[in-house]
């Protein structure tokens, strides 16, 4: 069963999508060269904290048996596709492209949101997987409308990578969010119209594609946690979380203007 959030569920998730999104804008403006990861994590915890928000990544984990996750945002580089462990070796250089994924709790409701930057001068066709997966993204939000199956969005997203010559990560997928980080459905990056659980009002999804220059294979690291392309190519990662309403999707993940 995918949780439809009420009134007060809808009010709690956006204000923790307010705070997810203030932290990841502040984090991103920290992004330049000469910059640890490790610092840039450690910056970014302060700023969840100022809010009086938690972070959701730290000490997470998915299994029992799972490594907890060590670091309080996931900061991923170049060929890291997602959960990035932050490190005081990894120095943020111009042409790197640096993703980064904020989750936080606020009053017991998660806020999910993540972004690539790029550490300029970065490559044309760098730049260019960038624009695809920001845009891909937004293409599939435009997809999450009531009545609409969760393969709608899932299909718009990977037709438009695709369709530029990219690949879309099979083995990581978008989420709903809520109370936990992770609740039913799973969004893939790929997949078919019509197919999947219908879309109701009151759902809140973390919508989010990883899309790879090479292939769409997948490696862990033996942290236990580093996701990186197969081929060491580049890959980028733009995320929302949205509320799905009688008038279509409504972004909650945006800072206060
Ligand atoms: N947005 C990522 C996800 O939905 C955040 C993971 S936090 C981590 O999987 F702790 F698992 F790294
Ligand atoms: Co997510």
């Amino acid at each position: 069963m995918i949780p439809i959030k009420n009134k007060e569920g809808i009010a709690g998730m956006r204000e923790a999508c307010r705070v997810a999104a203030t932290v990841l804008a502040k984090m991103r403006a920290l992004a330049a060269p000469g910059i640890s990861t490790y610092d840039l994590d450690q910056e970014a915890k302060k700023i969840i904290e100022g809010y009086g928000a938690r972070s959701a990544c730290y000490n997470y984990r998915t299994s029992r048996g799972q490594r907890p996750y060590p670091a309080y945002t996931c900061i991923s580089v170049n060929e890291e596709v997602v959960h990035g462990i932050g490190s005081i070796k990894r120095i943020l250089r111009p042409g790197d492209i640096v993703s980064l994924d904020v989750v936080v709790e606020f009053n017991g409701w998660i806020g999910d949101n993540a972004t690539t930057v790029r550490i300029a001068p970065v490559d044309s066709s760098v730049d260019r997987l960038l624009q695809v997966t920001e845009a891909a993204l937004y293409h599939g939000i435009e997809h999450a409308k009531v009545g609409n199956r969760i393969g709608d969005i899932s299909h718009a997203i990977q037709t438009y990578v695709e369709g530029h010559g990219f690949s879309v990560v099979r083995d990581m997928v978008g989420h709903g969010v809520g109370r936990s980080m992770h609740e039913e459905p799973q969004i893939p990056n790929f997949g078919r119209k019509g197919t999947g659980e219908k879309i109701r009002p009151g759902m809140t999804l973390a919508i989010e594609p990883m899309v790879n220059m090479g292939t769409h294979r997948i490696e862990t690291l033996a942290d236990g946690w580093t996701i990186v392309t197969a081929d060491g190519k580049p890959s980028a990662h733009f995320e929302h979380t949205v509320l799905t309403t009688e008038t279509g999707p409504e972004i909650l993940t945006i800072p206060p203007a």
